[in-house]
C-alpha cells in the first residue's frame, strides 16, 4: 500500500519497473549526448531463484544495449549477486555478466554498499579482475580506509568510479562532516585522475564539479580521460550543460520493481526530499 503511494515519487529518481521503461530513459539521455549505467535495483538477496532472477534481468539488459546500440553499460549490487548466500556462488554469477558484456565490448561496475561488505566486495573484485578485465569498482570518499584501497586499485589497473558513499557509517570508520568528505573526495580524485585509469567522478556536488574541472585544466588532462557521473532524476540541467561543454557525462539509470532501499538512500541526502515526500502524500 505504502509502497503504491509512494512510487509516484519515487519515479523521480527511478526510470521505471520495467526494462522497455529503463531502454526508453536511456534512449532519452543518449539523444543529449549522455551515457548511462542501468542499474537494475535489487540487494540483499537471500535465495538463489532471486539472485538467478537478478542475473537474467541483467543479460537481458546487456541484450538490448547491444541490439539498440545503445551508449550504456550496467552497474550492479553483489549482495543482489548472492554475497550473503555464498561467495563463490556471486563470483560465479557476476562472471557470467562480464562475459556476455564482453562479448558485446560492454562493462560492468560493481556498486560499493554499506561497510559491511566493504571487504568481501573488494576481495570479490579482485578475484575477477584477474580474468575480466571489463570489471570496475566503486570507493567511497568517506571512509578511512579509501587511500590505501584506491593506491592498491591504481597499482592494478582497475577503474574506480569515485562517490562521497551513501549509507550511514560510524566515526571509527568514517569521516563525518561535508568538509572532511569533500577533503578525501579531492585527495582520492588527484591520485586517480593522474593515472589516467578513465576514473568516473560521481558527484553533484557543486564544489567537487569545480575543483575536478579546475584540476584537469590545470594539469592539461584531456576532458576524456574520465567521466563525471550523476543519478538519474538528480541535476538534469548539470548533466546536460557537462556534456554540451564536452566532458563525457555519465548517468545511474536505475529501474525494476526493487526500488525502495535506493528510494530511501535518496530521499535521506537531502531534507528538502523530505519534505517533497510528505507533500505527495498528504495531496492524496
Ligand atoms: P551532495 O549530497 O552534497 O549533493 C550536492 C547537490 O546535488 C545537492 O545540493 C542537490 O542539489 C543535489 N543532490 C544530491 N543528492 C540529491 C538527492 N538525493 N536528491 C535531490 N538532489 C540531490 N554511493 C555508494 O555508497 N555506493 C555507490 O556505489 C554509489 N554509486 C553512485 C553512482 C553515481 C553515478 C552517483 C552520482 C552516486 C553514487 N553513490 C553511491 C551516491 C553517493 O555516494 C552520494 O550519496 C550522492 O551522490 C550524493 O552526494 P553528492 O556528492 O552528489 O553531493
Amino acid at each position: 500500500m505504502l509502497n503504491q503511494l509512494l512510487f509516484p515519487v519515487a519515479k523521480r529518481f527511478v526510470a521505471g519497473q520495467t526494462i522497455q521503461e529503463a531502454i526508453s530513459a536511456v534512449r532519452h539521455l543518449n539523444a543529449f549526448g549522455i551515457l548511462t549505467t542501468l542499474d537494475v535495483l535489487g540487494e540483499n538477496v537471500s535465495t538463489r531463484p532471486a539472485a538467478e532472477a537478478a542475473v537474467a534481468a541483467y543479460l537481458e539488459a546487456l541484450d538490448w544495449i547491444q541490439r539498440e546500440g545503445l551508449s550504456s553499460n550496467v552497474s550492479l549490487k553483489l549482495t543482489q549477486m548472492g554475497l550473503d548466500i555464498d561467495r563463490d556462488y556471486c563470483l560465479d554469477n557476476v562472471a557470467r555478466i562480464c562475459e556476455r558484456a564482453a562479448a558485446g565490448k560492454n562493462f560492468v561496475r560493481i556498486d560499493m554498499e554499506g561497510s559491511a561488505y566493504t571487504e568481501r566486495t573488494l576481495n570479490l573484485f579482485y578475484d575477477l579482475f584477474r580474468k575480466h578485465q571489463n570489471v570496475g569498482v566503486v570507493i567511497q570518499a568517506y571512509l578511512h580506509r579509501s587511500e590505501q584501497d584506491v593506491r592498491k586499485l591504481i597499482e592494478l589497473g582497475a577503474r574506480v568510479r569515485l562517490c562521497k558513499g551513501a549509507y550511514k557509517e560510524p566515526p571509527s570508520l568514517a569521516v563525518q562532516t561535508l568538509a572532511a568528505v569533500r577533503q578525501n573526495f579531492m585527495s582520492l580524485a588527484s591520485l586517480l585522475l593522474k593515472q589516467r585509469i578513465h576514473p568516473a567522478i560521481a558527484t553533484h556536488d557543486d564544489v567537487l564539479l569545480s575543483w575536478t574541472r579546475n584540476y584537469i585544466a590545470q594539469h592539461e588532462l584531456p576532458k576524456d580521460g574520465f567521466e563525471f557521473q550523476m543519478l538519474y532524476g538528480v541535476r538534469s540541467h548539470s548533466q546536460r550543460q557537462l556534456a554540451e561543454q564536452g566532458y563525457p557525462m555519465r548517468v545511474y539509470v536505475p529501474f525494476g520493481t526493487h526500488w525502495l532501499p535506493y528510494f530511501y538512500r535518496r530521499i535521506r541526502e537531502r531534507k528538502e526530499n523530505v519534505a517533497f515526500v510528505l507533500k505527495h502524500l498528504f495531496r492524496k
